[in-house]
């Protein structure tokens, strides 16, 4: 049975620092939620409360319409599945995943059943006599995660599960955490301060800073339309540049020098003013007939793409441009080029960083 899971006006303090304030969530049931930020800015610490691990200073908390500020962590049916595994070095994989199970005076038949369905769902029956040492640390957290959900967790908590393991098989596991969730269906949060990692495996994402919520959504929203500055930039790469939006015959356009480019879906009440615009490198396309002129500076062949840095016109910082690498040469440094942007995919954000202009 999954839940769902709300929260109301939540606050937090460690003694007189208050980390989070004012925060309101809601997520679904069934739903792979994410809670995506920098370092410190208070995942954790959001995370433990859900679990029962940390007080609350303020605000309620539920599961469904139970509220459960005051429950104790046992009787809150969580699992848990931390950065450093936690499981018990001196109990072997069966009696690791079992452990959950003995602890509640369940028969040991239905253990026994319950344990080796687990071990199979995971695909670790193979190892399951096996003591944890002997494991790799892939096979640690798949032991790790067994033992989270074989006790049939109303909801299903991950704090950084995969950041000690190496790269290739922090994407590989990602996969099977992410299938192992669809197949039980099981409520889940799960905390990473790696943008690509939350949009690999989310159904919705909370960007957060600084213990405030900056953006709630899609994988796609986040990187399309972030709401901020600060979401453009955390999620994936892009050019920030400084110029002006300019209204004409209510059109939009951001200037570049002596260049007007125009922009989409602005609002017709919006006032001409200063601007953050936020391109991503692969808006750019090479255009023969594009407004927008450039220099080559240098660039670096990635196999599938080629990244550029180019000198714009107009524009004072150096942006980059990432192109599909062609059969043909790399464009060579020195280069002029002319470019066009996909306009429906440009950000304008106030001067601030706070407010996106652009709607859809
Ligand atoms: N037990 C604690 N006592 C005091 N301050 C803490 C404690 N745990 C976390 N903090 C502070 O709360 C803020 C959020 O921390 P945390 O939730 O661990 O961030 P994250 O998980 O996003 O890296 C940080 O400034 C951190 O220093
Ligand atoms: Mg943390």
């Amino acid at each position: 049975m999954s839940v769902e899971i709300k929260i109301v006006k939540a606050l937090k303090k460690y003694g007189d620092n208050t980390v989070i304030s004012n925060l309101d969530l809601e997520i679904k049931k069934g739903e792979f939620f994410t809670l995506l930020g920098p370092s410190g800015c208070g995942k954790t610490t959001l995370l433990r409360m859900i679990a029962g691990f940390n007080s609350i200073e303020g605000g309620d908390f539920y599961f469904n319409d139970k509220r459960i500020n005051d429950m104790d962590p046992g009787v809150r049916n969580i699992g848990m599945v931390f950065q450093n595994y936690a499981i018990f070095p001196h109990l072997s994989v069966n009696d690791n995943v079992a452990f959950g199970l003995t602890n509640r005076k369940i028969e040991k038949k239905e253990i026994a059943s319950r344990t080796d369905e687990f071990l199979k769902l995971m695909q670790i029956d193979e190892f399951k006599d096996r003591m944890p040492e002997r494991l790799s640390g892939g096979q640690q957290q798949r032991v790790a995660l067994a033992r989270a959900l074989v006790i049939k967790p109303d909801v299903l908590l991950m704090d950084e599960p995969l950041s000690n393991l190496d790269a290739k098989l922090r994407v590989e596991m990602r996969s099977v955490i992410k299938d192992i969730q669809h197949k039980v269906g099981i409520t889940c949060v799960y905390v990473t301060h790696d943008q690509e990692e939350a949009m690999a495996i989310s159904d919705r994402i909370a960007v957060m800073n600084k213990g405030v919520i900056q953006q709630i959504g899609t994988p796609k929203d986040l990187y399309q339309r972030p709401s901020n500055l600060f979401v453009a930039t955390f999620i994936g790469y892009t050019n920030t540049i400084n110029t002006k939006l300019k209204n004409k015959n209510n059109k939009f356009y951001i200037e570049f020098g002596d260049i007007d480019v125009e922009v989409a879906n602005i609002a017709n009440d919006v006032k001409e003013q200063d601007v953050i615009a936020s391109i991503r490198p692969e808006e750019f396309y090479l255009d023969e007939d594009g407004l927008v002129k450039g220099k080559i500076i240098s660039s670096v062949f990635l196999g599938l793409n080629t990244h550029y840095e180019v000198k714009l016109d107009g524009v004072e910082n150096t942006i980059e441009l990432v192109q599909e690498s062609s059969i043909d040469n790399i464009i060579p440094n020195d280069s002029i080029v002319k470019l066009s942007i996909k306009k429906e995919k440009i950000n304008i954000f106030s001067i601030d960083g706070l407010s996106n202009l652009v709607r859809d």
